[in-house]
């Protein structure tokens, strides 16, 4: 595994994915350019219609010989092109989930023809039957109320109470405001905690996760974080060196209490940009 892990290559994916030995890849995670008119330091979000869908079919068969038979896949869309390019997918694999990232936006005016979109959609895909997942990895903890709500005899002892609960496939989790500690100068940048659930129930401890299309290196932070290895690629500098320093800091921050005041004192300025 020399020379491609726990490095992202500063270049095109396309060009760069023949470093990657084929069936060498536990997990692609990744969350592509939605071709919605946003400025990455160059034209993948800025293709007309045919020319997205062809090259994101491109990337795809680039892509997926990487995988492993047991491999998955999570790609992150929104309702502009999720249909088509899950149409895509489910012609190579087989689909498991449409999880909906619910970014909990704010009500703060929005469209006046049309309900506000305030999620994004993410596709689980699988290679074969027998694929690699751990629910107890990611299963949320019930809290102290629910437990003892729970505490007549028949629960006792009841195992589901005790191990937590499936994650489902609606996830509320806040998108990376401004202030966040977490963020970092890209537009589009995910939450950590998102990714790493992924990563965790769908690649093992000491596996190898990939990530064509890493923006500010979430993938690559959150993979590093859970105990997995990492691979991909990014074709801005300046995402590149964002990639460097995030991967060089000790450890993600995280929202404490000083973060927390900061962030409502923005609240005020909620004009920032949305992750999609
Ligand atoms: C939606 S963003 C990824 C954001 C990332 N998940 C994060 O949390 O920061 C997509 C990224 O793909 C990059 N990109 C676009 N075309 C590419 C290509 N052909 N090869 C590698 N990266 C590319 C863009 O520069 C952009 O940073």
């Amino acid at each position: 595994m020399s020379g491609w892990v726990d490095q992202v290559f500063c270049e095109d994916a396309l060009q760069g994915m023949a470093r990657i030995p084929d069936g060498s890849i536990d997990l692609i995670l990744t969350d592509p350019p939605y071709n919605l008119g946003k400025d990455y330091g160059n034209a993948s979000d800025q293709q007309s219609v045919e020319a997205y869908l062809a090259w994101t079919e491109q990337w795809i068969d680039a892509v997926l010989p990487k995988l492993k038979p047991n491999g998955s896949l999570y790609i992150f869309l929104t309702w502009r092109f999720a249909p088509e390019i899950f149409v895509m997918l489910k012609k190579r694999m087989a689909m498991m989930n449409e999880i909906i990232w619910d970014r909990r936006v704010p009500s703060m005016g929005g469209s006046v023809r049309s309900f506000s979109s305030v999620h994004d959609t993410i596709g689980f895909f699988v290679n074969r039957k027998d694929y690699y997942f751990d629910l107890d990895a990611v299963r949320i903890p019930y809290d102290a109320e629910t437990k003892k709500a729970r505490s007549r005899s028949i629960f006792i002892g009841a195992k589901w109470l005790e191990v937590g609960y499936n994650p489902k496939d609606v996830w509320s989790v806040s998108r990376l405001h401004r202030e966040h500690p977490e963020r970092a100068d890209h537009p589009t940048q995910k939450p950590v905690e998102i990714i790493e659930r992924m990563v965790k129930a769908s690649c093992p401890v000491g596996g190898v996760v990939l990530d064509p299309f890493m923006g500010s290196g979430t993938t690559a932070i959150a993979a590093r974080q859970a105990g997995r290895h990492f691979t991909g690629f990014e074709l801005n500098p300046a995402y590149c060196d964002i990639i460097q320093e995030r991967l060089a800091a000790p450890e993600v921050p995280v929202a404490g209490k000083a973060a927390k005041k900061r962030r409502s004192a923005a609240k005020s300025a909620l004009a920032d940009e949305e992750t999609v």
